[in-house]
């Protein structure tokens, strides 16, 4: 089969980009399918380290072609930027780069109208990133004020697009603001106008239709690496709603958001942290509000890669990571950032929930369900050593093979990968 996809089975930051970039050599296009600047992508390569939040990763390897594909929404400053970092750091961006013509246009106003509901009270807040997804996917499915990527290099209409929607973005978020109008930001739609051409004008050589491009890929027997962002139980439909992204995080968001239909995925890669760590708001039952939650923290240097916010930590948790392998269809699954668990006595993993005096071995559909659930814990011995420069299964202490070969267990899934530190090489391979 062509197509490959690479999906986190937590709350995101599994790490799956050391994993798109371990597979991307193999592969002829790396396709980003959902999400926005909402994803943060650290990728040590070559000694320097990269932090990519749209870009797809595979763009550090120019032989592959990174595809940003209609589902994905996109901030033409931050694409510039993250361009430029790159050409900046010798890495040739050309036509190995395309975006989709499709793919919705982020606008400041975005990211005020985020700003505004996030800010306005604690009840309807969900913790975002703060970088418009939400508002442009709102955008996008009522269809009166989205604006394509392939819009932009059409001035006169995204003029005449931009004069029409922008006044009733500036009364949208009077009424967002409630009367505390003091730091509400107010639009002009021709300044505006302005700025984006100018974006275009540089974006234009990178926007085509990323489908055709794929479909005449799959043609030729080109391979494909699906790149998902953000996690599966912050995916819109499955996750846990309504402390979720706007976008089909799970594989199943491949075909809406690429063109891509789901019979070419011959291979879906799960990945999952050895523990948990979820950003921003919402249930999250392994949670450690203690000592342990804290070192974990620190040693797994738990900031989220785009806001910089202390992530959440918690314990591996069984009951999720099935539920979302089974939604993601997951042949296998990475286990990665083991070695930030050495030096704990023991180790906890969640097997089940307590829910009203019941023990329940699966996962409720429902937020405000799992609000109510307790982890029902297994105990396991921890290890002492450092592990960072284990190559192979056989060079880690019993404890940690156990630890392992357990989440496989839990899972019920082969484990293919473990990794024990940021590079590449760290890395142990099991099949
Ligand atoms: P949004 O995607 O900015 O709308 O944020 C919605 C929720 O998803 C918030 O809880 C964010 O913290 C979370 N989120 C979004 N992107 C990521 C990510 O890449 N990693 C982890 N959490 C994310």
């Amino acid at each position: 089969m062509p197509a490959t996809c690479v999906v986190g089975l937590q709350w995101g930051d599994e790490a799956k980009g050391k994993i798109v970039d371990l597979l991307s050599a193999d592969h002829d296009f790396v396709v980003r399918y959902n999400g926005g600047a909402n994803a943060g992508h650290t990728i040590v390569w070559g000694g320097r380290t990269f932090k990519l939040s749209l870009l797809p990763t595979g763009v550090l390897k120019p032989s592959v072609k990174s595809v940003i594909g209609n589902g994905v929404v996109v901030y033409p400053p931050r694409f510039l930027e993250e361009v430029d970092q790159l050409v900046a750091a010798g890495i040739p961006v050309g036509d190995n780069l395309v975006v989709s013509n499709h793919a919705h246009v982020i606008f400041p106003y975005h990211m005020e109208e985020e700003r505004l509901v996030e800010t306005a009270e604690t009840r309807g807040a969900i913790g975002t990133t703060g970088r418009g997804i939400g508002p442009c996917y709102q955008d996008k499915v009522g269809r009166r004020f989205g604006v394509r990527v392939g819009e932009l290099l059409r001035p006169d209409h995204l003029r005449e697009r931009l004069r029409y929607v922008v006044p009733y973005k500036n009364r949208l978020m009077t009424a967002y603001a409630n009367g505390h109008t003091d730091t509400l930001k107010r639009f002009d739609a021709d300044q505006l106008t302005d700025e984006y051409l100018r974006y275009a004008e540089r974006m234009k050589p990178f926007v085509t239709d990323t489908a055709r491009l794929l479909h005449d890929g799959l043609h030729a027997g080109k391979k494909i690496l699906f790149e998902a962002a953000q996690g599966s139980l912050l995916d819109v439909d499955h996750g846990t709603y309504p402390y979720v992204t706007s976008s089909s995080s799970l594989p199943s968001g491949v075909w809406t958001g690429s063109g891509v239909p789901a019979r070419n995925l011959g291979r879906i890669i799960g990945v999952v942290k050895a523990y948990t760590t979820r950003v921003g708001r919402g249930p999250f039952p392994t949670e450690l509000n203690d000592d342990t939650g804290e070192r974990i923290r620190k040693v797994g240097r738990e900031y989220g890669t785009v806001t910089g916010r202390p992530r959440r930590v918690g314990w591996f948790d069984a009951v999720a990571v099935r539920y979302t392998a089974t939604l993601a269809g997951a042949d296998e699954i990475t286990v990665m950032l083991l070695d930030v668990l050495s030096g704990h006595p023991e180790l906890k993993l969640c097997t089940a929930y307590r829910y009203d005096g019941e023990t329940r071995a699966h996962f409720p559909s429902d937020s405000f369900e799992l609000e109510r659930c307790e982890p029902v814990f297994e105990t396991l011995p921890g290890w002492s050593e450092d592990i960072s420069m284990c190559r192979k299964l056989t060079d880690l202490p019993a404890a940690a093979r156990r630890y392992v070969d357990r989440i496989g267990e839990l899972a019920g899934l082969p484990v293919s990968v473990v990794s024990v530190g940021p590079d590449r090489d760290q890395t142990i391979h099991l099949k």
